[in-house]
């Protein structure tokens, strides 16, 4: 049947299909590696902070001293949120996830934006900076609120990293754990093609705005296939319980062919750099900390799952060990996914920005399978 004419190809779930050029990064998954702007994850983890690693994503260099100095300003100028937000932030059902909120804040946070009816690049960029400001303080609100907690206002002596720690617990971190944000976000910020910033991208691509574009993203993150995870990875760890449950639950879950939360990637058939980084974050932390039982079943997972599907190239990706940290830290574990959001904004905006410069409308076709020529019958002989 003639359902689409000329060669066609399908691939379930576009595995292998290239959608768009770009210059900001690349994943390459046979070796494991994961490069911004033509630096390795591994170098940015060890000498960059979130603004730094934020403005080399979107403006594709290294800052210099003024550029940073201006972007961290701009940055602590635009985390407030409107008051209207705010009500909005008290006032939601307790039992709603952080992530609907997040969603809901940066659609209503749309609204407010000066620059809300211009879609030009400079526009785009100064609402790229707002929202990535806003973001921590809009889960770190609602977060606390949530937990019967005061608000904590941002402080605008803080970097990016010690402000979302400090809005979330009401402390100051040390130097350390500020460190650790800090990677925690760079590690997270981008990651090429991936579903959210492909919705991002194909809402974009219709000239829509870009706050529609990150309320699809956030959307898209949400899923426990993708950054809802890290979530998972925690209630799995709890529910395994010990290190002596680890192998008769991941073997029981291997045979009924259930997903391993943390695990498996479809571009990294090796070990995913970003979880390499975090594993010896995870287990300094919880030495320190003198709580060793998570990561204590968490390497044991790694083993059982290695042994058994590491040949088919299933390893721990980013939200395998994130969750533990989050937890070591003290981070309520409803506001792991919106973490993930706060830092990959930067990565969504980004490819926004890139894609908008020769911007093509996203518009893939389907195979139709269905029947041909089929009679209509009227309502009364069905
Ligand atoms: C990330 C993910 C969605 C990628 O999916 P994908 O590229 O479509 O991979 P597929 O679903 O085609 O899986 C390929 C094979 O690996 C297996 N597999 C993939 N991830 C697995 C996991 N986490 N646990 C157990 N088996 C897994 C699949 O069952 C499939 O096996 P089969 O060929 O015998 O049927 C998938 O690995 C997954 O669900 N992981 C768990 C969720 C997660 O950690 N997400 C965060 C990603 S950063």
């Amino acid at each position: 049947m003639g359902h689409l004419t000329g060669e066609v190809s399908y691939s379930k779930g576009l595995e292998g299909v290239v959608a768009a050029i770009t210059s900001i990064a690349v994943i390459d998954g046979e070796a494991g590696k994961l490069i911004y702007r033509g630096i390795p994850i591994e170098l940015l983890a060890e000498h960059s902070n979130f603004e730094e690693t934020a403005y080399l994503l979107w403006f594709g260099d290294l800052p210099k001293k003024d550029e940073l100095e201006n972007l961290k300003r701009d940055l602590i100028e635009h985390r407030e949120v409107p008051e209207e937000l705010v009500d909005c932030i008290k006032k939601a059902p307790r039992d709603t996830h952080p992530m609907e909120i997040l969603r809901t804040c940066v659609s209503m946070g749309g609204c407010f934006d000066t620059d809300k009816n211009d879609n030009s690049r400079g526009a785009n960029i100064r609402k790229s900076i707002r929202l990535t400001a806003q973001m921590p303080t809009m889960v770190a609100y609602y977060s606390r609120a949530r937990r019967g907690l005061d608000i904590v206002p941002p402080n605008s002596n803080l970097s990016h990293a010690q402000n979302l720690y400090y809005m979330l617990t009401g402390e100051i971190p040390n130097e350390e754990i500020s460190r650790l944000v800090d990677v925690i976000l760079i590690l997270h910020m981008e990651h090429g093609m991936n579903a959210s910033t492909f919705a991002a991208m194909v809402i974009a691509s219709t000239l829509s705005d870009i706050y529609s574009a990150i309320c699809g993203a956030i959307s898209a993150l949400r899923g426990p296939l993708h950054g809802g995870a890290n979530e998972r990875v925690l209630e799995m760890l709890q529910e395994i319980g010990s290190v002596e449950n680890v192998e008769p639950y991941i073997m029981q879950a291997i045979k009924e062919h259930r997903r391993v939360m943390g695990f498996g990637h479809r571009v990294y058939k090796a070990y995913d750099p970003r979880a390499r980084i975090l594993k010896e974050y995870a287990e300094r932390l919880s030495k320190e900390k003198k709580n060793t039982k998570w990561t204590q079943i968490a390497e044991k997972i790694e083993e059982v799952m290695i042994r058994e599907k590491g040949k088919k190239g299933i390893f721990p990706n980013v939200d395998f060990y994130s969750g533990i940290i989050y937890n070591l830290l003290g981070f309520p574990k409803e506001v792991f996914t919106p973490i993930f959001a706060i830092a990959r904004v930067v990565g969504w905006t980004a490819h926004v920005l890139e894609y908008l410069q020769s911007n093509r409308i996203f518009r893939p076709r389907a195979l139709y399978n269905g029947p041909l020529d089929v009679e209509y019958i009227p309502i009364e002989k069905r």
